[in-house]
């Protein structure tokens, strides 16, 4: 097993002010072993996450904490934009590399204090996202280290994301039910993220934690993939996998990995899969209040094929209908074979990523025909009527997500104002 370790350098002052240094623990993985390059199996590089990330982390910005935390008013809770397993994320706006121009709206996220691990995804979001560079990976602007008088301090600063994440998106009622095209082309841009992860580098990067919350979405409902803290180099030339402790999210993570600790790009595939499954039906992969057969998504989903006519029996009912069924069941179809139970079985992404343009280019071609077939016939008006096309529908939950932003705009203003009150009263 290879893992990475944080050296402090106790020539630089408290608050560390440069790149972290990565060294390997254990060279298993790398030492004299050739690695699988991107172009060919046959052609081999020396060069692994350490080396790239020495060549591009130039590229990021080095912050110091008394910067960030002037950034987000002391970490203030209103500002505070989301929680996750390892820390707290905060909106905060900094000024840009230069010194010029208007202020870098960002996300902050602060790690927990708890030691080794989250240090360790630390490391690992820093050098990941620091080599990597695709329209559907989310951006990493710099990071933060410091060791002082409040402890060991791990942030890192990224791009803001405005419309929260996917799982936001599908699971939560206070938002507009998510219209069916933009699911799909969500998918798809996650998925050609992840195929980009696992084919479109020099290294092999598997993901290790896609999920929906994991799937973050910018002002136009672009997907991109966040948190790089569980992701891992892919296997060395010649090895199928990489032996790791079993980490991940329970409800996503392949069965296979969970059972033998070895992960592969396949692992990936299969949480694709269940994210699949998660657009289709609008539940998650696992939900405790729901009666004892429902509660696991793909066992539940199992007893409704989708070549079966009970299929539609499992499609998210906040769709009202507004979906093509053809295409439910292609992309059902798809999910099948990202959950196949030998790894090997399953497709890779890029194979996804080209099955996924197929059926949206499928989809489109039926929304079109049906489109002019509906402005044809304008025989039955009444009945015509009762079928809203998918176009319209999409318009108007854009309409909807818009009012809905301003009036989020108001509610920012409202806590922004709220922290600035409460900035002044703390002066004496
Ligand atoms: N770059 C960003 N821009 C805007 N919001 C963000 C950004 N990164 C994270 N968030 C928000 O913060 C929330 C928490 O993110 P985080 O990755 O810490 O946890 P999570 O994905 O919900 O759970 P887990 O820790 O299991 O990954 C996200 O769901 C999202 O709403
Ligand atoms: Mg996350």
């Amino acid at each position: 097993m290879m893992c990475f370790q944080y050296f402090k350098d106790k020539t630089r002052s408290r608050q560390q002010r440069s790149a972290p240094e990565l060294k390997e623990q254990s060279k298993s993985d790398y030492s004299g072993t050739q690695r699988i390059s991107k172009s060919s199996c046959l052609e081999t590089t020396p060069r692994g996450i350490p080396e790239l990330y020495e060549e591009k982390a130039h590229n990021l910005r080095v912050f110091s904490f008394s910067e960030l935390r002037h950034a987000t008013h002391d970490f203030n809770r209103l500002l505070k934009i989301g929680e996750g397993g390892f820390g707290s994320v905060y909106k905060g706006s900094i000024k840009p590399a230069d010194g010029n121009g208007d202020p870098i709206v960002v996300a902050i996220k602060k790690l927990d204090n708890d030691g080794l691990q989250g240090h360790k995804q630390w490391v690992a979001e820093v050098q990941f996202l620091g080599v990597v560079e695709h329209p559907n990976l989310v951006k990493l602007f710099g990071y933060c280290a410091a060791d002082g008088e409040r402890g060991i301090q791990r942030l890192l600063v990224y791009e803001f994301m405005p419309n929260k994440s996917l799982d936001d998106h599908l699971f939560n009622r206070a938002y507009p039910a998510l219209p069916w095209k933009t699911r799909l082309q969500i998918i798809l841009g996650a998925a050609q993220g992840l195929a980009y992860l696992h084919d479109g580098l020099e290294i092999q990067v598997i993901y290790r934690d896609f999920k929906c919350s994991n799937v973050l979405l910018d002002e136009n409902f672009k997907p991109k993939l966040s948190d790089f803290g569980l992701a891992r180099e892919g296997p060395v030339a010649g090895r199928t996998h990489v032996s790791t402790a079993v980490m991940g999210t329970y409800g996503y993570a392949a069965p296979d990995y969970i059972e033998t600790g070895h992960l592969t790009t396949k692992s990936d595939v299969w949480s694709f899969g269940v994210v699949l499954y998660e657009i289709i039906t609008g539940r998650r992969s696992l939900e405790r209040n729901r009666p004892r057969v429902e509660q696991k998504l793909l066992e539940w989903v199992k007893q409704f094929p989708s070549d079966s006519k009970k299929f539609r029996l499992i499609i998210d009912t906040r769709l009202e209908n507004q979906y093509s069924i053809a295409t439910a069941r292609k992309i059902a179809k798809l999910a099948d074979a990202c959950l196949l139970k030998s790894a090997k079985d399953r497709p890779k992404m890029s194979q996804v990523v080209e099955s996924l343009n197929q059926i949206i280019q499928d989809s489109d071609e039926e929304a079109n025909i049906s489109q002019e077939s509906f402005e044809s016939s304008e025989i039955d008006s009444s009945e015509s009527s009762k079928k809203p096309n998918q176009l319209e529908a999409t318009e108007s939950w854009k309409r909807r997500m818009t009012h809905l932003a301003k009036l989020g705009e108001h509610v920012e203003g409202a806590s922004r104002r709220r922290f600035m009150i409460m900035q002044r009263a703390k002066v004496p």
